[in-house]
């Protein structure tokens, strides 16, 4: 298999002798106790990484034969009082925890592999495949993992037609011309990947729900959804699927999708259990409703609460959940228009339904007001919902970061929103505490993102994307792990161990979402895009459109008044004193200054320099950083395989004439504008 097909599960030979006479005194014999399609997975990822990595076909023993030097199970099935431990420890780990403990039985060096569920022991074969890789001793282990995040999970938006909207990396691995793949092959290898770091989620098909995909829920296709379902299944992933809130009418043939309406009602009641009957552990919907044209309860004047609710009311006899998204705005606005704010959208929606949302229902908020722009702050609406459940929505896929053309690795990003203190509840109100359910008590809560996968070769287009998907999986089970921490894991299991190429790498990937910010759109205000595909700059590209995404540059000065006093009043939406940090002028951090104000080119910012000098100089200097980058990756040459290393080299130089572009282009538009010269005279055309 290609190396850049098996992304992180390459499980290379390990050609230290020493360390290879060692993990193999652990690995010859494994008992595994009890039966399910989960602990099956479980032992085949063991057997194949074992016999890839050492070169061993260990003996299996289907039971706790006691001469095994793995014994893998659950807790309630192994003996545990043989091994010296107590019942007592499972208690402190969830459904999907696991303890990895070396023992000696009777002068033996053995390894556990226990879970507290088969999930559990599938996540620690991971776990301990991981330290192979990495070159880890087993002497001593002794770990006891719990996911931090309930629900772990990808959203696909992949349509049937095999088409992936914002998708960078080829066709759909799912579809085929409007018919569910019969080649399963890529699917389980996608499986493999998302459950070996820790994804336990997936909706397949995208939130817009076209006509064709709207069948999905019906005869026609449910059978082949089962198909994937079960693919999924074996590896702890559960399947949702999107759906179209006007099912009712056109695939129900009734006359209406008011869902307060009784035949609606039943007609999801139906639905539902006719969906259940496929897939008996069907993970539920997700629901893009009232939202860029797609049908919602707005049109039989109900509000978002009565639309979930009736899905919600349908899906709980069987156990499913609805996934409702607050990307919910107007997107038929005037630029004339300075009052209404599509970043005030998602909280006046939604804030004042908290409460009224049943509790298998969970809110699924994207992590910024916008749309995933390189910069923004993060949704006020996080700690708002005190009485709903409620989700993150990062983007794997970089729509408008570089679409996997560009470099830009995201856990940096991802990690700074969940770090961020909302003081929902006083400080220590971290987003992290709001999507991993503790802060209040919720009864389900996660993160989810858009994949960034597809037919390509190599899954991600560019390779280093494929550190963005091993790294979002990793994160959100642990949000503790540093971005360098899971920037250095990723380059030893997917390059290997040489300390000169893992630091190019490593420094390399945590420069590059800045290097993006650089010469994109600064300080905040995003959106100089060009329309439509939303790659390369276009400054004035959304400036007089509906979509609501507006920098208002002109003559004078830049940014977004959305202040209290004078503003829109979006920085009132955050809690004290983010919100009097935001408003004021002098607090407001530079980085976000242009969402949050609008000012003069002459305005200094915190950093002493003025906005005008600050456009110029990070647009000059990000292409520098660029071409930085090439240089780094140059000196890996020899030190990668051949078809990895062009590929990367090939997307830098890709990356190298975007970014000039956005600088040209920048920088000519705001020295037109502001008539102020580069203090350093550099060339702007
Ligand atoms: C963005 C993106 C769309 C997508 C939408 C959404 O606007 O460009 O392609 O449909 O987000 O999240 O629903």
């Amino acid at each position: 298999m290609e190396k850049s097909y098996a992304c992180w599960l390459q499980y290379d030979r390990i050609n230290d002798r020493n360390l290879c006479e060692d993990y193999r005194k652990f690995c010859q014999e494994v008992a595994v106790k009890g039966e399910s399609v989960i602990l099956h997975s479980a032992l085949k990822e063991l057997k194949n990484g074992l016999r890839s990595m050492l070169d061993i076909e260990p003996i299996i023993y289907k039971d706790e034969a006691m001469e095994a030097s793995i014994i893998m199970g659950t807790y309630e099935q192994l003996h545990l009082q043989e091994y010296g431990l107590d019942s007592q420890l499972f208690q402190k780990i969830n459904e999907e925890g696991y303890l990895i403990k070396t023992i000696k039985k009777k002068e033996k060096e053995t390894l556990l592999l226990i879970g507290k569920s088969d999930k559990g022991v599938l996540y620690a074969v991971h776990h301990l495949l991981r330290l192979l890789q990495l070159r880890e001793s087993l002497n001593q282990l002794e770990f006891i993992e719990s996911p931090k995040n309930q629900i772990r999970m990808l959203n696909q938006w992949d349509n049937i037609d095999a088409s992936v909207e914002r998708g960078y990396s080829g066709q759909s691995i799912f579809y085929d011309h409007n018919k569910i793949t019969q080649n399963h092959k890529r699917i389980r290898d996608y499986a493999r990947l998302l459950s070996s770091v820790g994804i336990n989620a997936i909706s397949i098909n995208n939130v817009n729900v076209w006509k064709v995909e709207t069948k999905l829920i019906t005869h026609e296709f449910l059978a082949d959804v089962a198909k994937i379902a079960d693919i999924f299944r074996a590896y702890g992933i559960k399947t949702f699927l999107s759906i179209n809130f006007a099912s009712p009418i056109e695939i129900g043939g009734l006359s209406t999708a008011d869902p307060l309406d009784n035949e609606v009602k039943k007609w999801w009641k139906n639905k539902a259990g006719e969906i259940f009957g496929y897939i008996p552990d069907f993970g539920g919907f997700v629901v893009k409703a009232d939202s860029e044209h797609r049908p919602g309860p707005f049109s039989y004047g109900r509000d978002h609460a009565d639309g979930a609710n009736v899905l919600a009311q349908a899906l709980k006899p069987f156990g499913g959940i609805v996934i409702w998204r607050c990307f919910v705005y107007n997107c038929l606005q005037d630029w004339r228009d300075r009052s209404t704010d599509r970043a005030r959208a998602a909280y006046d929606h939604f804030k004042p339904l908290d409460g009224q949302f049943l509790d298998n229902v969970i809110l699924q908020v994207k992590n910024g007001p916008m749309d995933f722009q390189v910069r923004e702050p993060v949704s006020p609406l996080f700690g708002a919902l005190e009485k709903t459940n409620q989700m993150m929505e990062f983007q794997v896929a970089q729509e408008y970061t570089g679409q996997q053309k560009d470099l830009c690795f995201l856990v940096p990003l991802w990690k700074e929103v969940l770090e961020f203190d909302t003081y929902a509840h006083g400080q220590g109100s971290a987003i992290k505490k709001i999507v991993d359910g503790s802060l209040y008590n919720a009864k389900f809560s996660g993160i989810c993102a858009v994949s960034n996968i597809g037919d390509d070769a190599n899954w991600t287009g560019h390779t280093l994307a494929q550190a963005n998907l091993y790294g979002y999986g990793r994160l959100i089970w642990n949000p503790e792990l540093t971005s360098e921490e899971l920037a250095e894991e990723w380059i030893r299991v997917t390059f290997g161990h040489d300390s000169f190429l893992i630091e190019q790498i490593k420094q390399m990937l945590l420069d590059s979402w800045s290097i993006y910010e650089n010469y994109t759109a600064p300080l905040g205000v995003g959106w100089m895009v060009n329309p439509h595909h939303h790659y390369g700059p276009s400054i004035d590209g959304y400036e007089y459109s509906v979509w609501g995404t507006y920098h208002f540059a002109d003559r004078d000065g830049i940014g977004v008044d959305r202040t209290l006093e004078t503003g829109t009043g979006y920085a009132g939406q955050y809690f004290s004193p983010n919100k009097e940090m935001y408003n004021a002028l002098e607090s407001c951090p530079d980085e976000l200054l242009l969402f949050f104000h609008h000012v003069p080119y002459t305005h200094r910012l915190k950093s002493g320099k003025t906005v005008i000098q600050h456009i110029y100089d990070t647009h000059f200097k990000g292409v520098a950083q660029v071409e930085g980058l090439i240089e780094k990756w140059s000196q890996l040459q020899g030190k990668i395989d051949e078809e990895r290393f062009t590929n990367v080299s090939n997307r830098l130089q890709l990356q190298l004439k975007n970014a000039k572009e956005w600088r040209d282009q920048v920088n000519t538009y705001f020295y037109r504008k502001s008539g102020i010269a580069d203090e350093e005279n550099r060339a702007i055309y």
